[in-house]
């Protein structure tokens, strides 16, 4: 589906690659094939018809691995469960930025997740993974891989590469090790680990009968500011509600990784169906347009916040990348990893529970809803909203509190958002004891 225009070379010229937003209102799109709409239109069918019906035998032979595809054939168009035009057109617009083989788009970022984790781990095998992840992805290895026999261990970002070894070995599972999965910055609290050390990990357990799998949730930066698949990991996955999506209008997941791995994720796509809808996968090719300029806006608009919400009385503490202190080993790492600092902070107010939510009902401008990575800058309240269901006992060792507040900060003037956030602030009433004992 490549463009011959994402390569321009003429004889006075050397041939220059275009960037990603460049290519976001173009790549992968034949306006002939359609007659000549510049937009790609919706491709709402189920089916498509075939020529002959020898060619409808060919493309399910290819569909079904019964035999090698030639060496121009392609996959035709089938039946939208397992192919569409609007799909496989965003997948390989997605493939750009992460500069992947394959993609595979999925109705929600838990479908995509959960679609991994079952391909890529069976009864008896042992999952190793990143505290804090979202709460859904908590909740889905813990109790539904638990209870089909999953094994899992929960590591923290505080514990050294060494460390990590030793908790495999004492699991006595260490040789099932199939998967390690990360989700860098973590959702809610930025904690950030270093991609490259845990494919370390990966390959110290693999042999050669068994590659130990590196997946990353890159929800939090992606596509634009981390490339994981740069760093060593083997699959990265999205929810592309958030920044891909963009307007908090949709819902929707994504994939990506070798076309190998691709290939084994799309075949339980076909068999679970829970691949994206073509009239979802237009909306999302209408977001990745505006993909850049929204991303780039939001993180300005965020890197002022923070620098307002650091320096307040009473904030005890902000947790955002652009914050990190020179000389850590969190700084280092996002120097590494990270391009940008993002539009996620949260942030410890002095005081718990009600003092958060006096903050929270006192905004004006800030919408109070879950999601992030949307136009418009939202405010929650993790331990009670989107980490409600996870563990007591593991929330505390994250630094999940009543006082942690996470904000997602949006396209709006850096001026408002400021305003709105100082406005509620001055709103609430933190006891004067407890004022003292945060700063002392
Ligand atoms: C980091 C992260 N990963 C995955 C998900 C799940 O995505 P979805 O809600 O699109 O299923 C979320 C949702 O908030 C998230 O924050």
């Amino acid at each position: 589906m490549n463009c011959n225009f994402d390569m321009v070379k003429s004889s006075v010229m050397k041939a220059h690659k275009f960037s990603p937003e460049s290519l976001m209102m173009s790549h992968g799109y034949k306006p002939e094939l359609s007659q000549g709409a510049v937009k790609c239109p919706i491709f709402q069918t189920s089916t498509f018809e075939y020529k002959t019906a020898e060619e409808g035998k060919a493309f399910f032979e290819i569909a079904y691995g019964l035999r090698d595809k030639g060496p121009k054939e392609e996959l035709g168009l089938i039946y939208s469960r397992i192919n569409n035009p609007n799909l496989e057109i965003l997948e390989n617009r997605l493939c750009l930025w992460d500069k992947s083989d394959g993609c595979a788009v999925f109705e929600s970022g838990m479908s995509a997740i959960s679609t991994v984790l079952l391909e890529f781990l069976k009864p008896g095998e042992l999952l190793v993974y990143s505290n804090p992840v979202y709460g859904g992805t908590d909740h889905f290895i813990q109790h539904f891989l638990a209870k089909i026999g999953v094994h899992t261990l929960g590591v923290h970002p505080d514990e050294s590469t060494e460390t990590i070894i030793d908790l495999i070995n004492a699991t006595g599972k260490a040789d099932k090790l199939a998967l390690i999965y990360l989700e860098t910055p973590a959702n809610p609290t930025n904690d950030i680990v270093d991609i490259e050390s845990y494919k370390n990990i990966a390959n110290h357990f693999s042999t050669e009968e068994k590659q130990v799998l590196l997946a990353v949730d890159n929800t939090y930066m992606g596509p634009l500011w981390q490339h994981p698949l740069q760093f060593g990991a083997d699959l990265v996955l999205y929810s592309a509600t958030k920044y891909i999506g963009g307007h908090s209008d949709l819902i929707a997941g994504a994939v990506l990784g070798s076309a190998e791995l691709i290939t084994r994720v799309k075949t339980l796509r076909t068999f679970l169906g829970n691949m994206l809808s073509p009239n979802t996968a237009w909306l999302l090719l209408r977001s990745l347009e505006t993909l850049k300029v929204r991303m780039d806006q939001q993180t300005k608009n965020a890197q002022l916040v923070a620098a307002f919400l650091e320096q307040h009385p009473t904030i005890e503490k902000v947790n955002y990348l652009g914050l990190l202190k020179e000389g850590t080993k969190e700084h280092s790492i996002y120097k590494k990893q990270c391009e940008a600092p993002g539009a996620m902070i949260s942030f410890d107010i002095i005081g718990g529970e009600k003092e958060a939510f006096q903050f929270m009902n006192s905004l004006k401008l800030f919408k109070m809803a879950v999601s992030l990575g949307s136009t418009e800058s939202l405010v929650e309240h993790p331990i009670t909203m989107t980490h409600a269901g996870v563990d007591p006992e593991h929330r505390e060792r994250m630094n999940i509190t009543d006082k942690l507040i996470r904000l997602s900060i949006g396209v709006e003037n850096a001026n408002d958002i400021i305003w709105d956030i100082e406005q509620a602030l001055k709103s609430i009433e933190i006891p004067n004891h407890k004022l003292q004992m945060a700063n002392i």
